[in-house]
């Protein structure tokens, strides 16, 4: 395996313990996605939406629901699993990145930019500010802090587990990911990390105002979510 968008084309990600935790995963996303959701009538794209399996509710909240996914094979299961919703569609990264000009009122990215170098990051974030709307929000969740990442995301994992009735799952799934590609993949080919500042610093360069959200999106709240509008002119 080698890269990052290889270890999430499977079905089921290693990263979910079991369905149970997957699907509560994603609903606890969506309904945070929900919240930003400025109307009915918006137009959102979620880039690196993952499996998505709530996705049809962030679409009953908005007019149109964008799924980006660069992995195909969670492409093609969720092009499939949302065949039937008028509202929802699945494109690749490449699509996105040539969609019109200000056309989407929220842009969310989650849990994705530490699988991005931090030259990736700054191409997706000036293809976002092209495509949102004036007065557009993009929101981006799950920044990793430098320090204390792992820990965080185990001890984060375990509190979700037992919240949520999978407690000995995720034990039994942190060994699983403990022993999986991922702190191969980790070591080789690396995650990144930014501090509050670092990434309000990028994010103004890139044309942002931003600040930090109250709350992560979802449930590792060591990692931060930044609301982001774009500067006019
Ligand atoms: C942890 S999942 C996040 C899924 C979903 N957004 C969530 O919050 O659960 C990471 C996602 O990043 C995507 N990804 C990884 N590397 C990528 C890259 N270089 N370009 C685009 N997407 C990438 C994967 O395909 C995967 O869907």
């Amino acid at each position: 395996m080698t890269s990052w968008i290889n270890f999430y084309d499977f079905k089921h990600s290693v990263i979910y313990v079991n369905a149970r935790h997957r699907d509560v995963h994603y609903r606890t996303i969506a309904e945070y996605i929900c919240a930003y959701v400025p109307s009915p009538a918006a137009h959102v794209l979620d880039y690196g939406c993952g499996e998505a399996t709530s996705a049809d509710l962030v679409a009953a909240a908005c007019a149109q629901l964008v799924l980006v996914e660069a992995a195909p094979n969670v492409r093609a299961s969720l092009t499939v699993r949302y065949a039937g919703d008028p509202k929802i569609v699945v494109i690749t990264s490449e699509q996105a990145a040539a969609l019109s000009k200000a056309s989407f009122d929220l842009v969310v990215m989650h849990s994705v930019a530490q699988y991005l170098s931090a030259d990736e990051l700054d191409r997706v974030i000036k293809i976002f500010r092209t495509l949102l709307k004036s007065g557009g929000l993009f929101v981006l969740g799950d920044i990793v802090p430098p320090h204390f990442a792992a820990p965080a995301a185990a001890l984060a994992l375990l509190r979700f587990g037992a919240a949520n009735g999978f407690f000995w799952a995720a034990a039994s799934g942190l060994v699983r990911i403990f022993v999986s590609d991922y702190l191969r993949l980790k070591k080789t080919v690396g995650l990144s990390h930014y501090s509050e500042a670092a990434m309000l610093e990028k994010l103004r360069r890139a044309g942002f105002t931003a600040e930090r959200a109250a709350r992560n999106i979802g449930h590792n709240q060591w990692r931060m979510t930044f609301l982001c509008r774009a500067d006019r002119g």
